[in-house]
């Protein structure tokens, strides 16, 4: 895959610009607040749909403009593509795939793919479990399109799931007879989910192990297992039939537990990823540097397995985190992505080779 170039109107400080970018190393350089995460945040809201700083569409278009717009234009190993986007502040966005108007996004989403390296995902191992779904969710999103859809009607369901909650004590009647309903269908999704989550895993957990022996050289062996929140072994999940009943008894036996909490107790939006090192949890017996190379590992691994999905690899999306890096892991990070193509942001010229280098000046860019 690679991003020739793009070009960006009225998206955040940048008025109008033009970018083109080389197949290999590109460095977006420039002090703080110039402008380069923008375009790096531009280029991945076409890959997957959304900011990565979870920012809403209104937040991205240019103070006092009515609208922005994106265009991307990349070659996968078959063809040219094109991707547009323009967003609004007072209507929905509009996509065009090689001119072509797409109505949902999960038939864009994965057309131009990209893993992102960012500062918050190196911390993944001692955040929280969202970031860890988050992993999976935007990895899985690129490579089938089914997942998007389960994922986006799972999020549906959840919402008027905990609402039906909230309102139970006002309203047990509603409660009562619909409940069943949106249970039933929250378990089915799950269970597809759930079923698609462990089957990622357990290759990404494979190449994490060989990226970070080969990274720490040495003899410690990270592990990645899919924690449900319904407390069963992974291999459960791998039956959608099995982990849906199971789903659906937690959800049917525990009303009384949930209109207490006000929320949904168990689903996909609950579990989580077990990572441990030796055997024990990473989140708190791992070292600060082994926390860092299990996330670089499992990165690469996305990487790796959509080279194997795809037959390409992606662009690798590189935002300020070469410095945070120390001298070993950097080292490492820029040599495994050697002839592929990066695009990345950085405060401070860093040795990084031949590379195409793009000054950054108030969303100005030559
Ligand atoms: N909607 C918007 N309209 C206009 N300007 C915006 C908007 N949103 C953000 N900005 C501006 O964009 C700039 C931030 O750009 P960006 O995040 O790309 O900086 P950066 O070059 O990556 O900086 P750093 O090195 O600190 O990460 C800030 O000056 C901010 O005020
Ligand atoms: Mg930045």
């Amino acid at each position: 895959m690679i991003c020739h170039g793009c070009s960006v109107n009225n998206y955040r400080n940048v008025e109008s610009a033009q970018i083109e970018f080389a197949d290999e190393v590109n460095v977006l350089v420039g002090d703080n607040g110039q402008g380069k995460t923008n375009i790096v945040e531009a280029i991945y809201l076409c890959s997957v749909g959304r900011s990565f700083r979870g920012a809403d569409e209104a937040e991205m278009i240019k103070f006092g403009e009515s609208g922005a717009q994106i265009s991307v234009d990349f070659s996968d190993s078959v063809r040219k593509q094109n991707i547009t986007m323009h967003l609004f502040r007072d209507k929905r966005r509009q996509v065009e795939q090689n001119r072509v108007k797409i109505t949902r996004m999960s038939d864009m989403i994965g057309s131009l793919s990209s893993v992102l390296f960012c500062p918050e995902h190196l911390s993944v191992v001692k955040e929280g479990p969202a970031m860890r779904r988050n992993y999976l969710d935007i990895a899985i999103s690129q490579l089938r399109p089914v997942y998007i859809s389960a994922l986006q009607r799972y999020t549906k369901v959840l919402k008027q799931r905990n609402k039906l909650i909230r309102d139970a004590e006002d309203d047990r009647r509603t409660f009562n007879e619909t409940i069943d309903f949106w249970s039933d269908q929250l378990a089915a999704e799950a269970a597809t989910i759930a079923r698609l989550r462990v089957e990622y895993l357990r290759r990404a957990r494979v190449l994490v192990a060989s990226f970070f022996s080969d990274m720490t050289g040495g003899r410690e062996v990270p592990e990645l297992i899919y924690a449900g929140s319904s407390h069963d072994e992974e291999d459960m999940y791998l039956d959608a039939a099995a982990t849906k009943a199971k789903y659906l008894k937690l959800l049917s036996e525990n009303h009384d537990r949930e209109i207490g909490a006000g929320t949904t107790l168990w689903g996909i939006h609950k579990d989580d990823i077990t990572i441990n090192l030796n055997d024990h949890p990473a989140r708190v017996f791992a070292s600060q540097g082994q926390q860092r190379s299990i996330a670089l590992a499992m990165k690469l691994s996305e990487g790796e397995i959509c080279r194997e999905e795809r037959g390409e690899y992606p662009i690798f999306l590189l935002d300020d985190v070469l410095s945070e890096l120390d001298a070993g892991r950097r080292n490492y990070l820029i040599n495994e992505i050697k002839g592929r193509q990066v695009i990345m942001t950085t405060c401070e010229t860093l040795p990084v080779g031949d590379a195409k280098v793009i000054k950054v000046d108030g969303g100005r860019y030559y």
